[in-house]
C-alpha cells in the first residue's frame, strides 16, 4: 500500500497532505464505498416504492446522468486540483482564479453537511447493526407482521437501545477514520466493498427464486406515468445528489487524494454506475419479497426494517440471509459514514497540524452527542417540534437534505462552470475541443446548475411560502 509520509509529501510535488489513493481502483471503491449507503438500500426502494416505481426509477436516471455524474466530475476535479481539504482546496483554487474568499464557503458547506448529517445516520446505521443481531438470533423466524412491527417500535421507543446501536457504529467509524484516509479506508474498503457485492449478488439469487420475482421486476420497470407527481421529480433529484454523496465534501475529499493521471470522467462514470447498479440491485432484491410475501411496496422507511425482516423470517434459511442482508447494510453505511467525516478531518488536520487520531476522536464524540437529539426524536422527544412539525431528527435531515445540498450543488457548479479558470478545467479533464468538451459545457454550465437551482427554489417555496397558504 503506497501511503505517502508527510516528509515524503513534502519532497513531492502535487500529492495531499493526506497522503494519496495507491491506485485509481482504490480511489472508484472508496468513492463508491462512499456513495454505497443506506441511501441505496434503504431509501432507494422505499422512496421509489412511495413514488410509484417505474416512473421515478427513470427520473431518478436521468438525475444521476444529467446532474449527477457532472457535479460529481465537478467535485473531483476541485478536490484534485486544490489539493486540501474542502475548505483549502476552494480557498487555493479561488486563490488561483483571483475570486472571492467567498467560494470557501462550499467547502464550509460541505463539511457542515457533512457532519450533521452524519450525527443521525449513525442512529439509523446502528439500526442495522440491532437487526443484524436480531436476524441472527433468530426472534424474527415465522413471525407475524405485528410482531414484527412491533419489534420495531419498541426497539425505536427505547432510547437506551438506540444509544447503544449509535454509539458501537460511530466508534467503529472513529476507529477507522484514525487510522489515516489513506491507511485506514484502503484496508477498510478493500474488504468490505467487494463482500458487499458478494453479499447482493447471493441475495439477489435467492429473491429471484422468491415467487415474486417478475412482479417484483415490473414493479420497477414499468413505467406509469400517472402516478408521478411534482415532488416526485424533486425527491428524484434529492436522492440522485445524497447517493451520490455530493456537495457535502465527501467527494471532493477524496478528489485531493486522486493521484495526476487518473482519468477523472472514466473513474467517476464507473462509481456511478456502480452506486446506481447498488440502488437497482437492492430494489430487485427488496421487491420480490415484498410481494412474494403480500407485503406493501409503499410502506415508507419501514420498508427495511419491518418487512424486510418479516420477510425473511417468514422463508427457508432466512436467519443466513436476513443476518447477511444486515450486515450488507451496515457494511455499505461505515463506507458512507467515513466518507461524511473525512472532510472535517482533513480540514482540521491540514489548518492546526492537529494529531489524527485525537481529533477523529474529539469530533466522533460531538457528532455522538448531536445524534443523540436523533435518538431521542423517536421516543422522548418525539413530541418536540424544533421547526414546524419537524422533529430534531427530521430537521436535520430537512435542513442538510433541501437546503445546504442544492446550495452547495449549484455553488459548485457555477464554480467551475464560470469562475475556474478554463486552463485548470481543460488540464485536469484532459479536454481538448471535440464532442466531450461540448456536452460536458452544456451539462455543468446549464442543465446542472439549472435543474438544481429549481429544485432549491421549489423547496423554499414550499418551505417558506406554501405554510402562509395553508
Ligand atoms: N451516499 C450515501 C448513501 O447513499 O447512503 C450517503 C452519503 C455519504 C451522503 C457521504 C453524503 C456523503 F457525503
Amino acid at each position: 500500500m503506497a501511503y505517502t509520509s508527510s516528509k515524503q509529501k513534502a519532497a513531492k510535488a502535487d500529492s495531499s497532505p493526506q497522503g494519496m489513493w495507491s491506485s485509481r481502483w482504490l480511489f472508484v471503491l472508496a468513492a463508491a464505498g462512499s456513495a454505497v449507503g443506506l441511501g441505496n438500500i434503504w431509501k432507494f426502494p422505499y422512496i421509489a416504492g412511495e413514488n410509484g416505481g417505474g416512473a421515478f426509477v427513470v427520473v431518478y436516471l436521468g438525475c444521476v446522468l444529467l446532474m449527477g455524474i457532472p457535479i460529481m466530475v465537478a467535485e473531483v476535479m476541485l478536490g484534485r486540483a486544490g489539493r486540501g481539504s474542502p475548505v483549502h482546496a476552494m480557498r487555493n483554487l479561488a486563490g488561483a482564479a483571483k475570486a472571492s474568499d467567498f467560494w470557501q464557503l462550499v467547502g464550509w458547506l460541505g463539511i457542515g453537511a457533512g457532519f450533521l448529517i452524519l450525527s443521525y445516520y449513525s442512529v439509523i446505521a446502528g439500526w442495522a447493526l440491532f437487526y443484524i443481531w436480531q436476524m441472527a438470533s433468530g426472534v424474527l423466524d415465522a413471525a407475524t407482521p405485528e410482531f414484527a412491527n412491533n419489534l420495531f417500535n419498541t426497539f425505536l421507543g427505547n432510547p437506551l437501545q438506540l444509544m447503544f446501536w449509535h454509539t458501537l457504529f460511530m466508534v467503529l467509524v472513529v476507529w477507522i477514520v484514525s487510522k489515516g484516509v489513506v491507511k485506514g479506508l484502503e484496508t477498510a474498503i478493500r474488504w468490505f466493498m467487494p463482500l458487499l457485492f458478494v453479499l447482493l449478488i447471493i441475495l439477489l439469487g435467492y429473491s429471484a427464486q422468491s415467487g415474486g420475482f417478475e412482479q417484483g421486476f415490473n414493479f420497477m420497470f414499468g413505467f406509469d406515468w400517472s402516478v408521478m407527481k411534482l415532488d416526485g421529480f424533486l425527491v428524484a433529484l434529492g436522492q440522485a445528489f445524497f447517493t451520490l454523496s455530493l456537495a457535502m465534501g465527501a467527494i471532493m475529499a477524496y478528489g485531493a487524494y486522486v493521484p495526476k493521471d487518473t482519468s477523472i470522467f472514466s473513474t467517476i462514470t464507473t462509481v456511478a454506475l456502480i452506486d446506481t447498479s447498488v440502488a437497482i440491485a437492492a430494489g430487485l432484491a427488496i421487491f420480490p419479497i415484498v410481494f412474494a410475501n403480500g407485503l406493501d411496496p409503499a410502506s415508507g422507511p419501514g420498508l427495511m426494517f419491518v418487512t424486510v425482516p418479516l420477510a425473511f423470517g417468514q422463508m427457508e434459511m432466512g436467519v443466513i440471509f436476513g443476518t447477511l442482508f444486515f450486515l450488507l447494510v451496515s457494511f455499505a453505511a461505515i463506507t458512507s459514514a467515513i466518507s461524511l467525516l473525512e472532510p472535517l478531518l482533513a480540514y482540521l488536520v491540514e489548518e492546526y497540524n492537529a494529531k489524527r487520531a485525537r481529533v477523529a476522536t474529539s469530533m466522533g464524540v460531538i457528532c455522538w452527542i448531536l445524534g443523540v437529539g436523533s435518538v431521542l426524536s423517536f421516543n422522548l422527544w418525539s413530541d418536540v417540534h424544533v421547526a414546524g412539525d419537524l422533529t430534531f431528527f427530521a430537521f436535520v435531515d430537512y435542513v442538510t437534505q433541501n437546503i445546504m445540498l442544492p446550495l452547495g450543488g449549484v455553488l459548485i457548479a457555477v464554480f467551475v462552470a464560470y469562475v475556474l479558470p478554463k486552463s485548470i478545467v481543460a488540464e485536469q479533464l484532459g479536454l481538448n475541443g471535440g464532442v466531450k468538451e461540448l456536452v460536458w459545457n452544456v451539462l455543468i454550465k446549464l442543465v446542472a446548475p439549472l435543474g438544481v437551482l429549481a429544485v432549491f427554489i421549489y423547496t423554499l417555496y414550499i418551505t417558506l411560502y406554501l405554510p402562509y397558504l395553508a
